[in-house]
């Protein structure tokens, strides 16, 4: 295994009785990698996470963390360690004393423990905290002193699940960047699990999109975002707008699409396994398409006529929904980037044009027989 792997998972199943939570996951998670499990619920993202850590061994497969195959190894025999959704702090112990618990049974001295348990403490901002009891603080607190404490084990990876569902948006999005940018500068292997795409976004290197038990997509975490690979990573990434064409042609990287708009749309193929007559499926943001009076067609914009069926005003968006003729609905983000009072010129139930750039079009990849293929 190369050097810069942390934690490699080869062809992993879990299964609980008949049902199949985790379904021959293979992945590698690269040191000093801030890596995320992101999927929605039910789909294995614990399950994986507590195969790493040792609270659940797989039916099938096997898993190293560094040189070292841990995959039947007991939790505390690895080098890592784990923060769970219930933050599972000692109610009866002072923070320092909570902090310090686990570096006791690492042989330390006293002495040495809580030298290190207050370091710990100060890297999660959280000094002159020491003799509070965990009733005592707030939940955010409380949250760090759950970190801190497993960041004075000095794991090789640390195990986050949801760590962050406890806390109110703003504080939320606060404790997303510290935990980011003490990842970063101390260089340590994050595998973090989160049900919402824009925490993972905010803060990870790579992001596996999971569903029903299987690895969906594996990318950048823009990469994820802004070229979902199936409807279902695109649905999950907030992009709920599919088209159907079929492909024209293939040539020089180039798939021209017939879609029920006048001209044909010529995107970057991702792969050179379509041919003439293929059904293709794409997807367009919905921050991406345009609600025009009329029919742009300027500088090769794609537009199709549709029937305006709802406006929800988000403050930062105007969310315009609007239906095809064919009866598909779509979803449009307008920035409020004017005045209110100017989107006024579209109204329920009136028609309009939905425009995009041929270039903001995203072919999701082509399946045979119900599997991806190219
Ligand atoms: N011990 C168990 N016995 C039986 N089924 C289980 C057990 N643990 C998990 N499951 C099932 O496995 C599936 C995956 O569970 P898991 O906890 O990994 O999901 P998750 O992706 O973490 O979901 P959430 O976002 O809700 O936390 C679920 O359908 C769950 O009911
Ligand atoms: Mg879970």
């Amino acid at each position: 295994m190369s050097e810069s792997i942390s934690v490699e998972i080869r062809e992993v199943s879990k299964r609980f009785g008949d049902f199949v939570a985790v379904d021959s996951v293979s992945l590698e998670i690269k040191k000093g990698e801030f890596f995320s499990l992101l999927g929605p619920s039910g789909c294995g993202k614990t399950t994986l996470l507590r195969m790493i850590g040792g609270f659940e061994l797989p039916t099938a497969g096997a898993i190293r963390i560094g040189e070292k195959d841990v995959t039947h190894l007991p939790p505390y025999k690895r080098p890592v360690n784990m923060v769970f959704q219930s933050y599972a702090l000692f109610p009866h112990l002072a923070v320092l004393d909570n902090v310090a618990f686990g570096l006791r049974y690492k042989k330390l001295s006293s002495a040495d423990a809580v030298k290190k348990a207050r370091e710990s403490l100060a890297l999660v901002r959280l000094e002159g905290f020491e003799d509070r009891l965990p009733a005592q603080l707030s939940g955010g607190q409380r949250q760090r002193v759950a970190l801190a404490r497993a960041l004075a084990m000095e794991p090789e990876v640390l195990l986050l699940d949801e760590p962050l569902g406890a806390l109110d948006q703003k504080l939320r999005k606060e404790v997303q960047l510290e935990l980011k940018n003490l990842q970063r500068s101390l260089g340590l292997t994050f595998v973090f699990v989160t049900h919402d795409q824009e925490e993972a976004l905010t803060m990870s290197d790579r992001i596996a999109v999971m569903n029903q038990g299987r690895v969906e997509q594996l990318d950048a975490s823009h990469h994820v975002f802004e070229y979902p690979k199936t409807e279902f990573v695109a649905q999950f990434m907030g992009a709920p707008n599919f088209f159907t064409g079929v492909v024209k042609s293939l040539a020089e990287g180039l798939l021209s699409i017939g879609a029920r708009t006048e001209s044909e749309i010529r995107v970057r193929a991702r792969s050179n396994s379509w041919r003439p007559d293929d059904a293709v499926r794409f997807v367009v943001r919905p921050e991406k398409l345009d609600l025009r009076t009329k029919s742009g067609t300027s500088d090769g914009e794609v537009s199709i006529e549709v029937t305006i069926e709802d406006r929800v005003y988000q403050g930062v968006n105007t969310v315009w929904v609007v239906r095809s003729d064919e009866g598909e609905r779509y979803t449009i983000y307008e920035q409020n980037d004017r005045p209110f009072q100017e989107s006024s010129r579209f109204r329920v139930g009136g028609r309009a044009f939905m425009s995009w750039n041929p270039r903001d079009t995203v072919v999701m990849e082509k399946k045979e027989n119900g599997q991806l293929v190219g």
